[in-house]
C-alpha cells in the first residue's frame, strides 16, 4: 500500500515536470506501460494474502483512475495552450486588402468589329453570320472566279479534306462567300418576289500566306451587301462615305479609286485622307496623303443571277474590309501579328 502511494505521488511529480505532448507520451508510457511501476505492482497482487489482496486491488485501481485523469487533464492543458499559441501568433487580419483579380477584357479585333456592326446597324444592316469551311463554288465559282481566273491565285487557300475534285472543300479566303448564301436564304423566302437585302457579314479568313508585318495566315473581314431595285452607286458611295465619318472622325474625306474584283462591276477602292498628317503624306501613309480602307462595286450580274435576284429586275451594292487593318490606323499598330500572339502585354493595352 505504500508502495502504491509512492508510485502515486512519483508519477504526479513526474507529470507535473512535463512541457509538451511528446514529453507527455514518454509519461504515459513510462507510467501506464507495460512495464511502468504500477502495472508490476497489480501484476504482483495475485502474492497477497486473500485479506490484504481486495484492498491493496481496490487502492491500485484508485492509483489507476487517478494516474489516467491527471494524464487527461495534461493532455487537454497542453492542447489548450497550443492553440492559444497559435492563435496569438498567426493573427489574421481581415482588414488587409485582398489580390486583385485580372479583369477580362475584349481583344481588340472584337472591339472593332463590333464597332463597324454597330454602325451598320444605325444604317439598317443586319449582322449575316456565314460558314468558314466553305467549298471552292460558293468562295470563288459563284462569285464570278472562272476556275482559271487569276486572282484565285492571289488567295492561295488552305483546302480541306473532303468534298468532290471539280469542288473542294476550304476555309474561306474572304467573307464574299457569304453573299450566295445570303442571297439564296433570302431569295428562297419568296423565289418571285425576293425581299431586299442589307447586311453585314463578319467572320475570321484564312490565307495560305508568307506571314509578315502585313499580313497573316487568318484575319477578320467584314463584307455588307445591299440588293434591292433601284440601288445606285450612289448609294455605295454615300453609305460607305458615312460609314468612314461615323468610325474614324466627322470630317475625314474620303476617295474612290476605279479597281477590279470578279464579283462586282464597277469595283473601286476606298481611301480616306490620312488621319495621321491630315493628308500632307507621312511614313503610315505612305507620303500618299492616303489610306485604303476597303473594296467595294456594284454586285456584278453574274453574282446576282447566282443569289437568285434577277440582274433586270434588282441591282446591289457589295464592300470588304480589314478589321485588322482599320485597328491598327487607328492605333498606329506597326504590326499584324500582334492580333492572334495571344501576347498579353499588347491585348491588354486595349
Ligand atoms: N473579297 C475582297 C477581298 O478579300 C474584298 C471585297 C472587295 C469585297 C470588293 C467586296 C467587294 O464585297 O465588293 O479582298
Amino acid at each position: 500500500m505504500e508502495n502504491l502511494q509512492t508510485i502515486r505521488e512519483q508519477a504526479l511529480a513526474a507529470l507535473n515536470a512535463v512541457q509538451d505532448e511528446a514529453a507527455l507520451e514518454q509519461w504515459k508510457v513510462a507510467q501506464l506501460g507495460r512495464n511502468a511501476a504500477l502495472t508490476q505492482a497489480m501484476k504482483n497482487l495475485g502474492q497477497l494474502s486473500a485479506e490484504e489482496r481486495p484492498l491493496a486491488g481496490k487502492q491500485a485501481n484508485e492509483v489507476k483512475l487517478a494516474l489516467e485523469a491527471a494524464f487527461d487533464e495534461k493532455r487537454s492543458a497542453l492542447e489548450g495552450a497550443r492553440l492559444r499559441e497559435s492563435l496569438s501568433s498567426e493573427k489574421l487580419d481581415v482588414t488587409l486588402p485582398g489580390h486583385s483579380i485580372a479583369l477580362g477584357r475584349l481583344h481588340p479585333i472584337t472591339q472593332t468589329l463590333r464597332r463597324v456592326n454597330a454602325i451598320f446597324a444605325q444604317m439598317g444592316f443586319q449582322v449575316y453570320r456565314s460558314r468558314d469551311v466553305e467549298t471552292d463554288e460558293y468562295n470563288f465559282l459563284l462569285l464570278n472566279f472562272p476556275p482559271n481566273h487569276p486572282a484565285r491565285e492571289m488567295q492561295d487557300s488552305f483546302y480541306v479534306e473532303g468534298g468532290a475534285p471539280d469542288n473542294p472543300t476550304l476555309l474561306r479566303t474572304h467573307t464574299s462567300a457569304g453573299q450566295i448564301h445570303a442571297m439564296r436564304e433570302y431569295a428562297a423566302k419568296d423565289p418571285g418576289n425576293p425581299p431586299p437585302i442589307r447586311i453585314v457579314l463578319p467572320g475570321m479568313c484564312y490565307r495560305f500566306e508568307q506571314v509578315s508585318s502585313r499580313s497573316e495566315v487568318q484575319f477578320t473581314q467584314v463584307e455588307g451587301l445591299a440588293v434591292g431595285e433601284n440601288i445606285t452607286f450612289g448609294d455605295l458611295k454615300g453609305t460607305l462615305t458615312d460609314f468612314a465619318q461615323r468610325f474614324f472622325n466627322a470630317n475625314v474625306r474620303t476617295r474612290f479609286r476605279a479597281s477590279h474584283f470578279p464579283f462586282t462591276e464597277p469595283s473601286a477602292e476606298m481611301d480616306v485622307e490620312c488621319f495621321v498628317c491630315g493628308g500632307s503624306g507621312c511614313s503610315v501613309c505612305k507620303h500618299s496623303g492616303w489610306l485604303e480602307i476597303l473594296g467595294s462595286g456594284m454586285v456584278h450580274p453574274n453574282v446576282l443571277r447566282n443569289g437568285g435576284y434577277d440582274p433586270e429586275k434588282y441591282s446591289g451594292f457589295a464592300f470588304g474590309m480589314g478589321p485588322e487593318r482599320l485597328t491598327m490606323l487607328r492605333y498606329r499598330i506597326e504590326d499584324i501579328r500582334y492580333f492572334w500572339r495571344n501576347d498579353m502585354r499588347f491585348l491588354e493595352q486595349f
